[in-house]
């Protein structure tokens, strides 16, 4: 199973779906809606995989005889992709497990390009996170596990490669408990690993317990209890300190708590290695059991209950010339409450204006399906040609606005300049919309007439050259601006932030809503801003609306 890799396996996907499961009678209790968090390397892509494969979402057979065609349509795609310099190709991935309907967010992997990442979070409510047995917590990790912990999003922790050389278990553990401040508990203990990996055993199980190796090789005990007494294995040169350490990790961790895992304070770890497929379907099994179904999304004036009867949802990324030939656009919308069908009216609450939902969409990977029936927790793609924006809320009519989408301020800054001048409406639009997608932040100065743009890794600026002349046909050039940094300018004085805006009319610009953006040339003048002007907020993360 290990040649078969990731864009594969999810075309045979479609095959084998349910469509009965997607019924919104199956109801929003039923779904589990969650994304991976990890840093590159780690075992994200592989452990995906592996869920869809344990899942029986995608099966083996079948899929050799259209090897070379999906070979070359792979590789297609993935041209597209280098171009973009990111990766495009999956952003929702539904499947079965347990009688729950499963729906995994991708999070663009790069560690460059996280803003999407950290809307994307907003949009589930848990997270697994991969780490490497031999690294430990990564820098990525922890960015993204702070994000989480910014809505106390339940964690399930994987700790991956555990047939490689790793760090032994009870180190692992005491370093997410004291670099993330979590509790934890073991659901899986390693019995040796890298060369000496013996197999996994089930910490919290009732009962009889399995030692198990990989797929085939199982081994059961009436107990824990029973296994960590056997004589064989407790005095075997790697069992032994192997169940020494697993008998530390029950005597001092805590019982595992569902209330502390759903309000983000204790994780449960699987140990296994997503290659070998050991404790893969562990994993499930705590997705399934502990995992939160939908949650209540914060808004204003009030929380949404994914339980209510109207239909809402909020636009948590938008995916534009995913097809070249075609240049569609679509919304990805998370359900936040109701039954959605097909053909539905909805209120974009941002512009007031009404559409009608003809052709709404499931993802799974590559593939689209029409969706004739979609609850709260659930994904759905909606084509439009730029009516909808990031961060968007949809309703039925009321005008609820969901909160907590963050837009974050950029840390580079650069001036477009371009060359053919004959292109400045090209341009414009092209802006607006990779703006609307979330790829930059375009700013425009009180003062002068080029444009500006800000993102918050360098790799965002290759993609922005890129798609503007593959996509648009505009050649730019990039060049320094003398600023360094933006923060927004809010303030409840109205005069104060006026004093403010005529002072520094050289140093402001304005979003794309029109919100006045202070650009700072470096730290320093940044605090002598906020010095000078206490009753001025200047803000880092603004909410989208
Ligand atoms: P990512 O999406 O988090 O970036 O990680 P990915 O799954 O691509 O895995 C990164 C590398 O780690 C891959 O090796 C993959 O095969 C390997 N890997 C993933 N899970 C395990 C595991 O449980 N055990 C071991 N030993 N290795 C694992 P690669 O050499 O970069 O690619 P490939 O040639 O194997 O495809």
């Amino acid at each position: 199973m290990d040649d078969i890799n990731l864009a594969d396996a999810l075309e045979g996907a479609s095959a084998i779906r349910d469509a009965e499961l997607f019924s919104a009678d199956k109801g929003h209790l039923k779904r589990r809606t969650f994304a991976i968090i990890s840093h590159p390397d780690a075992g994200k892509t592989t452990l995906t995989e592996k869920l869809l494969f344990e899942s029986g979402a995608i099966r083996l057979a079948g899929q050799v005889k259209e090897r070379g065609e999906r070979r070359r349509t792979r590789s297609d795609w993935m041209e597209i992709e280098q171009k973009r310099g990111i990766s495009i190709s999956s952003s929702v991935m539904t499947f079965e497990y347990d009688g729950l309907v499963l729906n995994l967010l991708d999070t663009p992997g790069h560690a460059d390009f996280s803003e999407d990442t950290y809307r994307t979070l907003t949009a589930v409510d848990s997270a697994i996170m991969v780490i490497d047995a031999a690294k430990g917590i990564e820098a990525q990790t922890l960015k993204l596990f702070e994000v989480c912990r910014l809505r106390d999003i339940p964690i399930i922790t994987f700790v991956n490669k555990i047939d490689r050389e790793g760090r032994d278990p009870l180190e692992i553990l005491d370093e997410i408990m004291s670099s993330l401040a979590l509790d934890v508990t073991p659901v899986t203990w390693p019995m040796g690993m890298g060369t000496d990996f013996r197999g996994i055993v089930q910490v919290g199980a009732q009962g009889p317990v399995r030692l198990t190796r990989n797929t085939r090789e199982r081994v059961e005990f009436a107990s824990l209890d029973a296994f960590a007494a056997d004589p064989t294995l407790a005095t075997d040169p790697i069992f032994g300190p192997s169940i020494e350490g697993l008998e530390i990790a029950r005597g001092t961790l805590p019982a595992f708590d569902v209330d502390a895992y759903r309000s983000g304070h204790l994780t449960p770890v699987v140990f296994g290695s997503a290659m070998r497929e050991v404790g893969v379907r562990d994993l499930l099994d705590a997705i399934s059991t502990f995992a939160p179904s939908p949650l209540p999304q914060p808004a204003l004036p009030a929380a949404i209950q994914p339980s209510g009867k109207e239909v809402s949802g909020f636009v948590l990324k938008i995916q534009a010339n995913m097809d070249p030939n075609h240049r569609d656009r679509i919304a990805f919308v998370r359900l936040t409450s109701g039954v959605f069908k097909r053909g539905m009216r909805l209120k974009n609450v941002r512009t007031g204006k009404d559409m009608k939902v003809s052709a709404p969409m499931f993802f799974f990977a590559r593939d689209r399906e029409i969706a004739d029936e979609a609850v709260a927790g659930d994904i759905v793609g909606i084509p439009n040609h730029g009516t909808l924006s990031v961060g968007d809320t949809l309703t039925e009519g009321s005008t609820l606005t969901v909160t907590g989408i963050p837009s974050f301020a950029p840390e580079m800054i650069r001036r477009v300049r371009l060359p053919d001048a004959m292109k400045v409406k090209q341009l414009q639009k092209a802006l607006n919309d990779l703006a609307e997608e979330g790829v930059i932040q375009v700013f425009r100065p009180v003062i002068g007439s080029s444009w500006l743009v800000g993102v918050v890794g360098a790799l965002q600026l290759d993609v922005l050259v890129s798609r503007l002349a593959v996509e648009y046909g505009v050649e730019i050039m990039l060049e320094a601006a003398p600023f360094d940094t933006a923060r927004w300018v809010d303030t409840d004085d109205a005069a104060e932030l006026d004093r403010f805006v005529k002072a520094n009319q050289g140093d402001l610009a304005r979003d794309r809503e029109d919100r006045p953006v202070f650009l700072a040339r470096n730290s320093w003048e940044l605090s002598y801003a906020q010095k000078n002007y206490p009753a001025v907020r200047f803000t880092a993360t603004r909410e989208r609306h």
